[in-house]
């Protein structure tokens, strides 16, 4: 099968991804943004039974969408368990419904399959502001080691795990090819928890191709598919454009 664009660090196939998942290979993770199924753009299709699809290429999945679309698909997702939900605000309403909340979110959930301990799972952590880099010391017992271990001493180096509420505006340049584009510092995160440094990540619905420039801007490689040839062009022209940006976006 003849890729639409290759290098070192992606692969891009254009085509649906039912037709073209069976013919690949293996993949430490899938980060994706499928149609939610919620608009009236003509892409915008709900893929019914996506998930048991990608089975079988990978144990560990991040899955960006709404909570209804969730729900609504909930029976897709059998056979997956869920280890934790992200939200990503976006700092931006995209609803034009006035009945209602004004909707700023997405959520992020993250599935995996088998056992828990044969997932790649390395949570980034963030330096707080304000924290000599050195830290500190403490002889108050470590959370997750004291039954089993006696208290530990640990050092404050400063860093935190990320939260769970990642706040990113939406791109508002009027340059994404895409108009659910999702933000690469986002993805970076995500690809970073589930993916090693040199490991594949798979996108079946790759829009822009945020998750390509994410997984090359974080050492990892990537495979794409997209089915809409236009958004396979942006894709090719978007990862043509250097590396990055100051804002994270490119
Ligand atoms: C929500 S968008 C992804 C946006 C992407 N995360 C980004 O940052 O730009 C979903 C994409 O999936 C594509 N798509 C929809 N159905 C597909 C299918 N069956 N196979 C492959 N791609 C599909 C659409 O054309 C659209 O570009």
């Amino acid at each position: 099968m003849k890729p639409y664009f290759s290098d070192q660090d992606v692969t891009l196939y254009l085509g649906d991804a039912a037709e073209i998942l069976p013919m690949l290979g293996t993949f430490d993770a899938v980060v994706t943004d499928p149609p939610y199924g919620e608009t009236a753009l003509n892409w915008d299709v709900y893929p019914i039974g996506w998930p048991e699809l990608v089975t079988g290429h990978t144990s560990s999945m991040w899955c960006f969408g709404s909570m209804r679309m969730f729900l609504d698909h909930f029976d897709d997702f059998a056979g997956w368990r869920m280890s934790q939900d992200v939200v990503w605000n976006k700092g931006l309403g995209t609803s034009p419904a006035t009945d209602r909340f004004r909707r700023v979110h997405e959520h992020v959930l993250h599935f995996y399959r088998g056992h828990w301990r044969d997932i790649h799972h390395d949570t980034p952590r963030i330096q707080l502001m304000g924290r000599a880099r050195g830290g500190r010391t403490s002889s108050r017992p470590g959370p997750s080691t004291h039954s089993v271990y006696g208290p530990s001493t640990w050092q404050d180096t400063g860093r935190r795990l990320v939260e769970s509420v990642l706040y990113a505006p939406k791109d508002r340049t009027g340059t994404s090819s895409n108009p659910t584009q999702k933000p690469v510092g986002v993805l970076e995160l995500l690809i970073a928890y589930s993916v090693p440094p040199g490991g594949i990540v798979l996108d079946p619905f790759a829009g822009s191709g945020s998750t390509a420039v994410a997984a090359r801007n974080s050492g990892r490689r990537a495979v794409l598919i997209e089915k809409r040839e236009q958004q396979c062009d942006a894709i090719v022209q978007r990862l043509a454009q250097g590396i990055l940006h100051l804002d994270g976006q490119r």
